[in-house]
């Protein structure tokens, strides 16, 4: 497969709840608010959180909301074939198909994943040149990057799913593109500057370079963040902030943008 066009942003981990999909509407959002053109492809096809958050977001418009802007988006659903070969290649040709259809079109592709492992995952996986993990703030959310000593953060053994952005990232060399950048970010953060959450803090700071991805600062709990699902609006839509923690809701999300070093 190839994608030498859009921009490839893959949101994945193998953890249930902890942020992806809401990750990825804040991004898609972040992204046309600044004039960028973006698609979706929603990999989740049992919740389709992604897809059902746009369609909101276009009933909301058609309804006569305020004018929001809208970025393509479809859902590839897995393969349902009975053998596994043949449910690999069809999984392989309706994504590829996917990002055919927009990959000349758009500055930005937004892949969801769904919080398991799946082939089409994988696939994406192997796509992305930007792939971001959401992290809870605990430690049991390390685990999901590898088993780790909790007295000087040495990583014991890798996790299934560190092992397999580590072939993710083999298999971007062996054909030639440049490295993918894996960005770890924190979501849903307690507001309260906890004992745990400077520990988590710590063990990521050191385990970014023993693991290769990027530490960056991401999103607090907020109610913001998911109160708009209804309509399909993030707080970027809201044309006037009513109060101090919009505002840093919104400066939170612009900085993870940044920090996602999309723009060259
Ligand atoms: N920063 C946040 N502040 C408040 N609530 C949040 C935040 N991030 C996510 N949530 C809420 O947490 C729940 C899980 O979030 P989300 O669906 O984005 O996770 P996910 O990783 O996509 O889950 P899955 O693996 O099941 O697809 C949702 O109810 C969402 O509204
Ligand atoms: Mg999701």
């Amino acid at each position: 497969m190839d994608n030498k066009d859009a921009h490839l942003i893959v949101l994945g981990n193998e953890k249930g709840g902890t942020g992806k999909s809401t990750l990825a509407m804040h991004i898609v959002v972040g992204l046309l608010d600044v004039g960028k053109k973006v698609a979706v492809i929603d990999l989740d096809s049992r919740q389709k959180s992604v897809a059902r958050y746009l369609q909101n977001r276009q009933t909301f418009m058609v309804n006569g909301g305020a004018k929001v802007t809208m970025p393509e988006f479809i859902v590839v659903a897995q393969s349902e074939a009975s053998l596994i070969k043949d449910r690999e290649i069809e999984d392989q040709k309706n994504l590829q198909a996917g990002l055919d259809l927009h990959k000349k079109k758009v500055d930005y592709i937004v892949i969801d994943c769904p919080g398991n492992d799946t082939y089409l995952s994988r696939l994406a996986h192997a796509l992305a040149d930007t792939l971001v993990t959401p992290l809870n703030d605990s430690f049991i959310d390390l685990d999901l990057l590898g088993e780790v000593s909790s007295t000087n953060f040495q990583v014991k053994k890798l996790s299934f799913y560190s092992e397999m952005v580590w072939d993710s990232r083999k298999y971007r060399s062996a054909s030639g593109k440049p490295p993918m950048d894996w960005v770890v970010v924190r979501t849903r953060l307690a507001s309260l500057d906890s004992r745990n959450n400077k520990r988590v803090h710590d063990a990521l700071e050191a385990l970014q370079k023993r693991i290769m991805f990027r530490y960056v600062p991401g999103l607090y709990e907020r109610v913001i963040y998911k109160e708009l699902f209804p309509n399909g609006l993030t707080v970027l839509d809201i044309e006037k902030v009513s109060s101090l923690s919009h505002v840093a809701a919104r400066q939170e999300v612009r900085s993870l943008i940044d920090n996602l070093n999309l723009f060259e």
